[in-house]
């Protein structure tokens, strides 16, 4: 069915048509919101890695994607029995649409939730075509149909480019470290990787009352954002054994939580050994199915503690969102540091070539005609 028999707006979004081809521009159809769904006027939407993975075919086969889930915007409509938000309400994307039915919500653990929703209708290609939208989302468009309980309402006061960027990677950070790896005042932290995510659980250690916040990176330039976010230490570990800077930099003993937030075995392995006994490491940083890990087991028993793994910062979208925000307005989180450049619409391809090189924490898409 094409998209002319069909009641929505046709709009223009970022798509990735094949495996390794560049993103392109498309007109897509966007359905009208139907029982439980929001259309959302996109105002800025951050760059994030996981959208490479998309494109890189990481993710899935599922072509056409269409990219793009670190977001803010305002609503524009809503379907029938919508009651949470309303059209006109600014909100951040979220893409734990909590079910309160699933076994991790009956538990009362929302945040882990299994079934979490995604809008019912697909939106699709002129030619009907229907999309896969990037973690439920696809945002890199000027309007989305996502479900109701995607869209969590913040104070309209943040600016879209920093209040998007707590959708995804800037929450997965700031949660690893205060909601997984329960921050609190006086510990020791240290953070193996500091892109956005590890920079990001760097400024949650230290809202959280850290004592001692070391940095872990190859690149220097990393090692200095995460300064400016709090680090007291850094460790370049191209030049020095992180294992045994951390120790050092910790009585001899090691740091009571490391977040690995790089995803790969030698790192989970350094933060293995660079806890403290009965110490927590956090692994926040996605692995590939290829990669294996391999400890002797009576280090994990001998060194106790607790090994955890990190979805979206174990974040409560409906309970994080506006608390972090409204710390944002009060000068306490430092998301305008995230954001390192604004870029159009048509900029993901060089914003994925800087990401890869590290030159940028964040590029954040800026929708024409909003401001930032
Ligand atoms: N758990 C979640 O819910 C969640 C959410 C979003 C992103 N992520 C994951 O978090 C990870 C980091 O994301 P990002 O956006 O910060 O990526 P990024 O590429 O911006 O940052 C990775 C950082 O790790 C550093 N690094 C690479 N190898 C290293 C090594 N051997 N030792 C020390 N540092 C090293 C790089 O220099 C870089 O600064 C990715 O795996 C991403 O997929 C997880
Ligand atoms: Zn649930
Ligand atoms: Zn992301």
């Amino acid at each position: 069915m094409n998209t002319s028999d069909r009641p929505g707006q046709l709009v223009t979004g970022v798509i990735a048509r094949a495996k390794d081809a560049p993103v392109e521009l498309a007109t897509i159809h966007v359905p009208d919101p139907g029982p439980g769904e929001a259309v959302v006027r996109v105002q800025a939407c951050g760059v994030c890695h996981t959208d490479l993975h998309y494109v890189q075919g990481g993710i899935g086969d599922d072509f056409p994607y269409l990219l793009g889930h670190e977001a803010a915007g305002i609503v524009e409509a809503v379907g029938d029995g919508v009651t949470d938000v309303a059209p006109g309400d600014y909100v951040i994307l979220n893409w734990r649409a909590v079910c309160g039915e699933c076994r991790a919500c009956k538990r009362g653990r929302p945040w882990y939730c299994f079934n979490t929703h995604n809008a019912t209708q697909k939106m699709t290609l002129e030619d009907g075509t229907e999309l896969s939208p990037a973690l439920g989302i696809g945002a890199f468009i000027e309007k989305t149909l996502v479900a109701a309980g995607q869209c969590t309402k913040v104070d309209p006061a943040a600016r879209p480019a920093a209040a998007g960027l707590l959708g995804c990677g800037v929450m997965a950070g700031l949660g690893a470290a205060i909601n997984t790896g329960a921050v609190t005042r006086g510990d020791s932290v240290a953070v193996i990787g500091c892109g956005g995510v590890g920079a990001a659980a760097i400024a949650g250690a230290r809202l959280a009352g850290a004592s001692k916040v070391i940095a872990v990176d190859l690149d220097d330039r990393k090692l200095e954002g995460a300064r400016e976010l709090g680090a007291t230490h850094t460790v370049n570990s191209s030049e020095q054994d992180p294992v045994e800077a951390i120790q050092g930099l910790t009585d001899g003993n090691g740091a009571d939580v490391v977040v690995e937030a790089v995803g790969r075995p030698e790192t989970y392995r350094q933060a293995f050994y660079a806890r403290d006994l009965a110490g927590t490491v956090v692994l926040v940083g996605v692995p590939t199915p290829e990669m294996q890990l391999e400890l002797p087991l009576a280090d994990v028993f001998g060194r106790g503690g607790a090994l955890k793994s990190s979805w979206y910062g174990d974040c409560l979208p409906s309970r994080d969102f506006p608390m972090l925000i409204d710390l944002y307005l009060q000068g306490r989180l430092p998301l305008d540091a995230f954001v390192t450049e604004e870029i159009g619409i048509g900029d993901i391809d060089a914003a994925f070539t800087k990401m890869h090189s590290g030159d940028v924490l964040r590029s954040v898409v800026v929708m024409a005609g909003e401001s930032a």
